[in-house]
């Protein structure tokens, strides 16, 4: 579900197909089954920003099935390493990603993100879409890691909206959290964000000073 009307969704979608044969297939495999991968137009941004940043090294928390991590790595030449720790997600990742024929590119870490983002080297992007209620701990973890001048990507910040609604933060833990990092992210001294409301809701944050 999106956070934006599902008409529009539904424009956006017919508007800007996805060309590439092996990521639509990706795409209808995340639908069916129940995986949570970024929606077409959030990725689409990213891809934007990819192309003015430049990067040589991009870091993703957040694998899933390979669909976004192969969705950068056609993009641009950057070396993207990319952490997962479901192991059934792990299998289907690496599967996606010899398809693609992306293994030298993509180079995918098997485990907790948490022990993981310690261990990698700098990025000038930095793409975060893994457990909601630990952004704040990924933040932390990888601000040291990504370059002045880079960025960070958070997906699903607006949770369908459900983050701007009183009544349902007051049931969800899980949103209590993302809401106070999202105030968190947004007075950060040294991150200048956009929060823009496409897909699930992204944040972009450039990173002013270490
Ligand atoms: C929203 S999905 C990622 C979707 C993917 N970025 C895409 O758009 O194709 C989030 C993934 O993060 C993984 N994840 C959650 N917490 C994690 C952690 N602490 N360390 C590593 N992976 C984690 C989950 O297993 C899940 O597969």
């Amino acid at each position: 579900m999106s956070y934006i009307s599902e008409n529009v969704e539904e424009y956006l979608s017919r508007l800007m197909p996805i060309e590439d044969e092996l990521l639509a297939k990706l795409q209808q495999e995340g639908i069916e089954n129940e995986v949570p991968i970024i929606q077409v137009p959030s990725i689409r941004l990213i891809q934007t920003m990819i192309k003015l940043v430049n990067p040589s090294v991009i870091i993703e928390v957040g694998t899933a099935i390979g669909f976004s991590a192969i969705w950068l790595a056609k993009t641009t030449n950057a070396v993207i390493h990319t952490i997962e720790r479901d192991p059934l997600m792990i299998e289907k990742a690496k599967e996606n990603i010899k398809r693609a024929g992306l293994e030298k590119q993509i180079i995918l870490h098997e485990g907790d993100a948490r022990e993981i983002i310690p261990t990698l080297p700098k990025a000038e992007l930095i793409f975060i879409d893994a457990a909601k209620g630990k952004y704040k701990t990924f933040l932390e973890l990888a601000f040291p890691l990504l370059k002045v001048g880079g960025i960070f990507i958070f997906d699903n910040v607006l949770f369908r909206g459900f983050v701007a609604d009183e009544n349902i933060l007051a049931t969800k833990p899980m949103l209590r959290k993302l809401n106070r990092f999202n105030h968190f992210l947004a007075a950060h001294p040294k991150l200048e964000t956009s929060f823009i409301s496409i897909g699930d809701g992204l944040a972009i944050s450039y990173k002013l000073e270490e």
